[in-house]
């Protein structure tokens, strides 16, 4: 049976067995799909266990910057991100990183949610890791202005300067911007914390912008909350964002694309 795995720590939280596992049903393809914990200090380890025989692996938190070393060769938006969260293993054994994260995110949005990116003013909140591997796959649909905002401003300005030849990026601090924008999404790790991060409720117009959290849980997370309350017209958790990175994982994988929506409305 062809072998694919999801490796972090912690990990026996995933979804993405399930997903996986649903897709492989849709489509008729005979593979498994298993969780794998891998020590914090040795996930190259892991790594190459898993390959004695494996196919292919998705990597989580914390692992996907060491993922992005590891391998032997990179797509062009695994090479920006800086991390990779997905590995497929090549005819010739070597390993080819990607990062679908970025990519989930904008399906989710455009295809699943139906708001274009084209044209629009978007805050991106948050300057870690997974800011950065969403910025790209942004800036390729088109938007009017991606201004990335952090509470530490230098990290923004960072990570701004390495996108400043993709499309129209800019940095700022959380109090430096009070105009309202059409779209705001968080990939700040606050929500985890159940906290938020500092920006001013004037970014959002009523009834108009839309906000994002990269986060999901069962409840309405803290930054969707925050917004509902300030009159954003719609808010969106990160559900739809995993099940459509997985979704390009597995299309890299088996060079089918799964149906997303049942397997989405199965986990809501
Ligand atoms: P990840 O891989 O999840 O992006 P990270 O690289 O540690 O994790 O980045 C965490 C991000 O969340 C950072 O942008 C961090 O802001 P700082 O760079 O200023 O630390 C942001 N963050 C975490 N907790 C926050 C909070 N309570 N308020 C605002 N921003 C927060």
């Amino acid at each position: 049976m062809d072998r694919y795995a999801v490796i972090g720590n912690p990990i026996s939280h995933s979804k993405s067995p399930q997903i996986h596992a649903q897709f492989a049903a849709q489509t008729g393809q005979a593979m498994s799909y298993e969780a794998l914990l891998a020590p914090l200090d040795d996930f190259a380890g892991s790594l190459r266990e898993f390959f004695v025989g494996g196919l292919g692996v998705n990597v989580t938190v914390p692992f996907k910057e060491q993922a992005w070393a590891l391998v032997d060769e990179r797509t062009p938006a695994a090479e920006r991100a800086g991390a990779v969260n997905t590995i497929k293993r090549l005819a010739d054994g070597r390993l080819l990183g990607d990062n679908t994260d970025g990519k989930g995110l904008v399906r989710d949005i455009q295809i699943n949610h139906g708001l274009a990116l084209k044209g629009l003013r978007i805050l991106l909140v948050g300057a870690g890791g997974a800011a950065r591997g969403v910025i790209q796959p942004i800036l390729d649909a088109a938007p009017e202005q991606l201004c990335v905002v952090n509470r530490t401003v230098a990290k923004a300005e960072q990570l701004a300067a390495l996108f400043v030849d993709q499309g129209p990026i800019s940095a700022a601090g959380f109090d430096w911007i009070e105009e309202p924008v059409d779209l705001i999404i968080n990939a700040t790790s606050a929500s985890l914390a159940g906290e938020l991060p500092a920006i001013s409720p004037k970014l959002i117009q009523p009834g108009h912008t839309v906000c994002y959290d990269m986060m999901y849980a069962k409840e309405p997370t803290t930054f969707n909350r925050w917004a509902a309350e300030h009159g954003a017209a719609r808010c969106i958790d990160g559900l739809g964002m995993l099940v459509e990175q997985a979704a390009e994982a597995f299309q890299l994988w088996r060079g089918v694309r799964p149906d997303t929506g049942p397997v989405l409305a199965a986990l809501r």
